[in-house]
Formats: structure tokens, C-alpha cells, sequence
């Protein structure tokens, strides 16, 4: 078991640089399945999530070799991969689930557990799997395996009923090798999609459209091995922000890409913050402190579910009552009950959280429930007063973020494990 000590109440001050995409790298390193030969993948962030997806791949029997000495890369070989993909790493995290899409589409049949709901909601594989009827599949669920075939995909119309991102980045990797146009409507919009599509493009796919809410892949009869460079993390850009700005620092954030945290900057400056955009940089300064703001989470371009539970922690201190009302998942105020052990001040009413803002949080022993949340608590443990105890039994926090310890301490925070 993992746990985080933090002697909060000090303010953040300096620089610190974002580390590449988590969400992105992991569609990424699914997509390899696609390209025969060898692929290099760089700025891959050294986290669990991605020491699962290499593993899934290694299992499904690609070469795949990790090196954070050199840029973060991962290095693939890829000599034809099986079609099941195991259990126990599927069921672990979800993402795995994506190699569902380049399997088929390679293999002609793929079987890969159903991975079930985890803490912040049920989050089922209905679109995944709608997706990939659209293009011809044949798919049933046996024995807890979602079993999927084809003798070859073919494009056409697939319609999602929420742009969900999982099933976009499924299906767009499926129809990569189909014969014909496939488009996907209501297709989800966030970069780390514009991601995948450039990454398969670059590789010679003909993918159009990636971004908007209408994506047009004109299959092609392969792909060939590319050399890439993963985006950096917004969620990351933004939950740094938020841990500056929560203890009333002033921090310069390195290595972001300003329009891809547009919607979380705009709200930001609602509250007061001074935020001052660079070319590939930010600089944050809550000196003159916060106010509070409402929002609602929403699919990209609206703002985005994976920084909700640190806008939860953030507004916590801020002048006011602010609304937060969450319409992606259906269980993400987890951090809320630790949030209220700190002092804080928050009503759920159904899908929203009432916060009326406290003039200081107290520290408290507190636990985990799943990543995002984990990075609030950390966020609400920077400003409190005392030593909060952070327990995080299942290894969340690292899932997400590479050497946050090391990286806040840099900042001036007082934070070890213990
Ligand atoms: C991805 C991100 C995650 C982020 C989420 C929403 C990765 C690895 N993870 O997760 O960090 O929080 O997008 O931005 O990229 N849904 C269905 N049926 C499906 C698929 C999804 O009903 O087949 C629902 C989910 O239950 C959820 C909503 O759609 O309520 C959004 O989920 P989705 O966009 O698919 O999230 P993920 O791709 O799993």
C-alpha cells in the first residue's frame, strides 16, 4: 500500500514541466497493433496505466521495451499479434479494452474480457461494440469475453449515441484497415483522438475530420512503422495549476499546448486567477486569491470530467458558493466525503456539488478512491493546515502521474511517501 504524507499551508513556487499524455499514449501504444515492423513512440509517460498497455501488448505477443532514460520512448516490434487479450490486465484498466478495434482489424477476430464498471461508474462497451457491428463484425459476449469476428470490416455509418472517446478511438482503429469510407457520427472531439488519428495518419492512414464531431476514415490495405511524439497531458497542465493556485502561488507550467485547456483556463480566469498564455507555457498566479464559479463537465470541447474532483478540492477555499454538476459519469464525487473530513463545505444534489467555500481546510487521515480523486485530495492536502495522510491502497495516483512527488517538491511542497 502506498501512502502520501503532506505538511500543507505553503505556497507554491517556480517551475514544473508536463509529461505526455497518458490517455493519448495508451491509444496510441493500442494502435501498434495496427503497423507491422518497428515503432518508436516517444514522450510516453512512465505510469502504471502505461506499464499495463505494454504489458497487454507483450502478452498479445509484440515486442514492446520501455526506456525512460531515453525521452520516455517505447519501442515496438510488431510480427503479428494473437487474439486473445488476457484477464487479468483487461479487468485491471479499462484502456485495455481498446485493442478490441486494431485485433479485429488485423486478426479478424478478437476476444477481450468485458472489464466491468469501476469506482466512478458503470461505464459499459455498448458504443464500442455498436461500432464495430456497423462495420460487419459479428460480436457476442461468452463467458465474460466479448468475442468479435469479421472476415473483413467494411465501412459505413456509425452513428454514437454519446460521443464517447473510448469507442471513437476503437472504431476509428478498426475502420484504419476496412474496406471503403467509414464516418463516425457524434464522434468525440478531444485531442488525444486528433491524437490517435495523426499518429495513424502519419503511418498512412486516411483519417479526416479527427477533432470535430465527424470523422471520415478512408480505409487503406496497411500501415507501415512510423516514429511519434505523444502530446503533452492536459489533465496534468491542469491539475498543476490547480495545486499552485490552491496554496495562492505563482508557478510557470512548461510544455503545454494552450488550446487543448481552453475550457478549464477560461474558468480559471473566472475565478480571479491571473493566467498569463505562452506559446508552449503557462504562467499561473493566485496571489490576489479566488472567487467562486459554477460549471458543468462536458464532453471536449466543454469541460472536461477528468479535472472535475480538483475543481472540487480548488473551490473548496474560494470566496462563495460555486456549483459543480458532473454530466459524463455518473459516481465522480468520490473525493467529497474525504473533502467534508477536511473541513469543507459541500451538498450533492443528485449529479451536483454544492460548495460553499471555507476560509481554511484541516488536515485529516484520508483514502483514495480512484486517480482523479486522488490527485484532489492531493491538491486539498497542499493547502490545508497540518499533516494529511494520504492512503492510497490500489496505486491510483501513480496510474496518472509521472514522479507527482518529485515534481510538487520541486515546487516547494512539503510531501514524501511513507
Ligand atoms: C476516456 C478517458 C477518461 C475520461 C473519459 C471522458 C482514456 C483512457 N480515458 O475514458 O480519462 O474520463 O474518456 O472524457 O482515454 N459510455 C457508454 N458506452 C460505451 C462507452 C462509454 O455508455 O460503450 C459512457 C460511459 O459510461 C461514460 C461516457 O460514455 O458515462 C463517457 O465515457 P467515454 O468517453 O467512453 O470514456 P472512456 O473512453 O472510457
Amino acid at each position: 500500500m502506498r501512502k502520501i504524507l503532506i505538511n500543507g499551508n505553503k505556497r507554491l513556487a517556480g517551475e514544473v514541466r508536463i509529461s505526455g499524455s497518458k490517455n493519448a499514449a495508451l491509444a496510441i501504444l493500442a494502435a501498434t497493433i495496427l503497423l507491422p515492423g518497428k515503432t518508436i513512440i516517444r514522450n510516453v509517460p512512465d505510469l502504471l496505466d502505461i506499464k499495463t498497455i505494454i504489458r497487454v501488448l507483450q502478452r498479445l505477443g509484440l515486442r514492446a521495451e520501455y526506456s525512460a532514460s531515453q525521452e520516455n520512448t517505447v519501442e515496438i516490434w510488431n510480427r503479428g499479434v494473437k487474439h486473445v487479450a488476457p484477464y487479468e490486465l483487461v479487468t485491471k484498466m479499462r484502456a485495455s479494452f481498446f485493442v478490441i478495434g486494431p485485433i479485429l482489424a488485423r486478426q479478424g477476430l478478437a476476444k477481450i474480457p468485458l472489464p466491468g464498471g469501476c469506482a466512478i461508474g458503470s461505464r459499459p462497451v455498448n458504443l464500442h461494440i455498436k461500432g464495430l457491428e456497423a462495420l460487419g463484425a459479428k460480436v457476442r459476449i461468452e463467458h465474460g469475453f466479448v468475442i468479435a469476428e469479421a472476415a473483413g470490416l467494411k465501412g459505413d455509418r456509425v452513428y454514437l449515441d454519446f460521443p464517447s472517446v473510448g469507442a471513437t478511438e476503437s472504431v476509428m482503429m478498426a475502420a484504419a484497415l476496412a474496406a471503403g469510407e467509414t464516418i463516425i457520427e457524434n464522434a468525440a472531439g478531444e485531442p488525444e483522438i486528433v491524437d490517435l488519428a495523426n499518429f495513424l495518419n502519419l503511418a498512412g492512414a486516411k483519417i479526416t475530420g479527427a477533432g470535430t464531431e465527424e470523422i471520415r476514415i478512408q480505409g487503406v490495405k496497411e500501415l507501415s512503422p512510423v516514429e511519434y511524439r505523444v502530446i503533452p497531458d492536459r489533465i496534468e497542465a491542469g491539475t498543476f495549476i490547480l495545486a499552485v493556485a490552491i496554496t495562492k502561488g505563482e508557478a510557470l507550467i512548461r510544455d503545454i499546448v494552450p488550446e487543448h485547456i481552453e475550457s478549464v483556463v477560461r474558468k480559471l480566469k473566472e475565478t480571479g486567477l491571473e493566467i498569463e498564455m505562452l506559446a508552449k507555457d503557462l504562467r499561473v498566479s493566485a496571489k490576489n486569491g479566488f472567487k467562486a464559479v459554477d460549471l458543468k463537465t462536458m464532453p471536449h470541447p466543454g469541460f472536461p470530467t477528468d479535472m472535475q474532483p480538483q475543481f472540487c478540492s480548488f473551490l473548496s477555499l474560494a470566496q462563495g458558493t460555486s456549483v459543480i454538476t458532473e454530466t459524463v459519469f455518473e459516481n465522480r464525487f468520490m473525493c467529497v466525503h474525504e473533502l467534508r473530513r477536511m473541513g469543507a463545505e459541500i451538498k450533492l444534489e443528485g449529479q451536483s456539488a454544492i460548495i460553499t467555500g471555507v476560509p481554511e481546510l484541516s488536515s485529516a487521515p484520508i483514502k483514495v478512491s480512484d486517480l482523479r480523486a486522488g490527485a484532489a485530495l492531493v491538491i486539498a492536502g497542499l493547502a490545508a493546515k497540518g499533516e494529511t495522510l494520504i492512503e492510497d491502497r490500489d496505486h491510483h495516483i501513480e496510474r496518472g502521474y509521472e514522479k507527482l512527488i518529485y515534481k510538487l517538491r520541486s515546487l516547494g511542497a512539503d510531501i514524501k511517501e511513507v
